[in-house]
């Protein structure tokens, strides 16, 4: 009997600047021609497609995808990261330090978060309206059904708690969606993916300068985020933003940084998943 497989490709941090940044678009078109030609179910970009946060450039890579075939719900997964969604000229310029606006900060955020689906809305869902993070996907596969689960990470910019923009939150709402008997209902029996922006682990080494980094970047609630992902009997975990090919296990679940496509887009991760929901990951240079 032939083994039955799903195979699924991972990139992330592609920081395209525009319809002008030919070499990064001829280097993009190339890893996506090579991940088709190796018949790929499904292929997962996990955040900072653009550096720039201008959906304008978000659309050079719609229309990447679409040229190549792959623009559709069952091909493509991408969700934002923080350079897609936060401008920091713009935070700053708005940031008054006598009227410190969390909210507006956060309706800024969450109205780019909603564009952002708008714009991708042929990725996120077949049918359904689209109705922000979380999401999920549950594709069948012959005789193995995949599921991703994708949530936000992206956390609003402040100016002393988080000075980059680049630290990220799991919202309460979003992990309470996910921690429904509903949610654990519809993926039972899949092999489930989760999927977000930030990294499960940094550079971690308890130097100082390195802790200073590492929490500029790190994602604030990790441990509830993975306690969920535990919940849904998630298998691996895909994340981005911290900008290495690292494959790692945290609190025991297998994770995987897809690294960074702006220092490297000659390599990519691949995870074949078999039917007995046994898995193996490796990076690939093309
Ligand atoms: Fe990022």
């Amino acid at each position: 009997m032939i083994e039955k497989t799903v195979k699924v490709a991972h990139f992330s941090d592609l920081h395209l600047s525009g319809g002008r940044d030919r070499s990064k678009i001829a280097a993009l078109e190339q890893l996506l021609e090579v991940i088709r030609g190796a018949r790929y179910d499904h292929i997962v970009v996990t955040g900072d497609i653009v550096d720039s946060a201008a959906p304008a450039d978000w659309m050079v890579f719609r229309d990447i995808l679409a040229r190549q075939g792959l623009y559709s719900w069952d091909k493509v997964t991408v969700i934002p990261g923080n350079h897609d969604l936060i401008n920091l000229e713009e935070e700053m310029r708005f940031y008054n330090a006598l009227n410190p606006d969390m909210a507006g900060r956060k309706r800024r955020l969450h109205r780019r978060i909603m564009r952002f689906c708008e714009v991708f809305r042929e990725l996120i869902t077949d049918s359904e309206p689209v109705t922000g993070f979380p999401f999920i996907k549950i594709l069948q596969y012959d005789r193995i059904a995949l599921s991703l689960v994708m949530v936000n990470t992206v956390y609003p910019w402040m100016p002393v708690e988080n000075p980059l923009g680049a630290r990220g939150y799991v919202s309460p709402g979003e992990l309470s969606a996910l921690q429904t008997q509903d949610a654990a209902a519809a993926l039972e029996g899949s092999f489930v993916i989760g999927v977000c922006h930030h990294a499960f682990r940094i550079y971690g080494t308890g130097f100082a300068i390195d802790e200073a980094f590492d929490w500029t970047m790190e994602l604030i609630n990790r441990q509830e985020l993975l306690q969920t992902m535990r919940g849904l009997q998630a298998g691996i975990v895909l994340h981005g933003h911290f900008h290495r090919f690292q494959a790692y296990t945290y609190g025991g679940v297998q994770i995987v940084n897809g690294g960074s496509f702006q220092y490297n887009p000659r390599r990519y991760s691949e995870i074949v998943i078999r039917d007995d929901h046994s898995f193996s990951q490796r990076f690939i240079d093309i």
